[in-house]
């Protein structure tokens, strides 16, 4: 914790954070490097100093922004580590025969399910598909998430799978999101390859990831029941190795299909789902330095009553992280505060571990540790001024948007503050 030096021009100053997380252990108290009365400096929209007010060389210090947080809680802005952001129509109707007791995985094999949202997506207009897109997208900011990944995965044809990259190329450019691209073309073997499953992953090999890759950073398959088979799943994963990209699976939402144990042996980033994953399947995960993506959104609107078992991933050292799921099927919803408290009151995370999860943990997640997600010098000065009093409020404010106000690399750019044409 060192005091901005006087030869940098601060653009960025934040004061009055009764309770600030800097989630820099070494900043402040426990995981979450909580600082009492704390301050934020940023000079070029990464942070030079996040601290106690006490250890600010001149409160007076001219910057471009100054803030008064009030009293309230400030946290580092939010990293949503799992989005399938790109897709048109809604599944409202499944959703409520699911809460007639109709499983996820029925209406999938009835033709709806990932199918049906296939079908709209493909059948709808570049702009319409991007209007839906960026809507969430800003929703997503509003509730104070500041990086983002987002996922093809309703396109399934070279064309309509680039279509849906291309969307989010634009929506990078065009929101302060910082969004992190990945190509899902395994999302599923679309029907018309039913029959012939090889041919759709000889298109994917041969012309969707030449087309695709340039526009990603990951690659990701979902590998489960009623969908990719563990060898699909590596075989589609190792091709987009050879593109650059880096991996994330969809491993152990439905089924303890060994999709965890896949994503360890090759490496993967992160490992998302894994509502069934066992000592040895975690032991694997902390070994590769593969985190753990919990949707807690998606295992509690699933309904099976299952959330990922959290005490075996802590027992073996996994590191965790929350993401959405943002997506017509399992999870409608762009809040990560909301994931914050489903994952105390429903995935068994202590609120400590919830918010590093949906932070630092995220950040990993998204190959972007230490860059976003942490409150510390050198990181970018993204951070929610909350409307509570404590970071607990996340979890016990039930409903409402807490975010007051956002800053995404030390502009306001939502909320209390914001600028007319900051956001996206
Ligand atoms: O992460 N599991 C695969 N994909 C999504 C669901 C997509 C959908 O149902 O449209 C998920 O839960
Ligand atoms: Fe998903």
């Amino acid at each position: 914790m060192s005091a901005p030096g006087p030869a940098g021009p601060l653009d960025f100053l934040l004061t009055g954070a009764g309770q600030l997380v800097t989630g820099d252990p070494a900043a402040g108290e426990g995981p979450l490097g909580l600082v009492q009365r704390g301050a934020v400096a940023a000079a070029g929209g990464r942070v030079v100093y996040a601290g106690p007010e006490a250890g600010l060389a001149d409160l007076g210090l001219a910057a471009a922004t100054r803030l008064d947080a009030g009293g309230r809680a400030v946290v580092p802005g939010f990293v949503d580590a799992h989005t399938h952001l790109v897709f048109a129509g809604d599944r409202a109707d499944e959703f409520a025969a699911r809460l007639r007791g109709v499983g996820y995985e029925e209406a999938l094999a009835a033709g709806g399910g990932i199918n049906r949202t296939v079908r709209e997506t493909r059948a709808a207009t570049d702009a319409t598909l991007e209007a839906s897109a960026a809507g969430r997208l800003a929703t997503a900011l509003a509730h104070g998430t500041t990086t983002l990944e987002a996922k093809s995965g309703y396109g399934l044809t070279t064309e309509d799978e680039r279509r849906s990259l291309e969307v989010l190329a634009r929506l990078a450019r065009l929101s302060p999101v910082e969004v992190v691209p990945t190509f899902l073309g395994a999302h599923l073997i679309p029907e018309e390859y039913a029959a012939d499953r090889d041919g759709y992953l000889d298109l994917l090999e041969r012309e969707m990831l030449p087309a695709c890759a340039p526009l990603a950073e990951f690659v990701d398959a979902f590998c489960d029941r009623g969908a990719l088979t563990v060898e699909e799943s590596r075989r589609v994963l190792e091709a987009g190795f050879r593109h650059g990209l880096r991996g994330k699976l969809h491993a152990n939402e439905l089924g303890s299909t060994g999709g965890a144990t896949l994503a360890a042996e090759l490496g993967c980033v992160s490992a998302d789902h894994l509502l069934f994953c066992d000592q040895q399947e975690a032991k694997a995960l902390a070994a590769a330095g593969t985190v753990a993506v919990l949707l807690p959104g998606t295992s509690f609107l699933l309904r099976t009553g299952r959330a990922a078992p959290v005490q075996v991933l802590r027992d073996a050292g996994v590191r965790m992280a929350l993401g959405t799921d943002c997506n017509p099927g399992t999870c409608y919803s762009e809040s990560m505060q909301l994931m914050v408290a489903l994952a105390c009151v429903h995935g068994g995370l202590t609120p400590e571990e919830a918010v590093l999860a949906a932070t630092d943990g995220a950040a990993r997640a998204v190959g972007r540790g230490g860059r976003v997600g942490r409150l510390a010098p050198g990181a970018a000065c993204d951070l929610v001024v909350l409307a509570g009093r404590s970071y607990l409020d996340l979890a016990y404010h039930l409903g409402v948007n807490l975010a007051a106000t956002v800053v995404k690399g030390g502009a306001v750019v939502a909320g209390e503050g914001a600028r007319p044409g900051a956001g996206p």
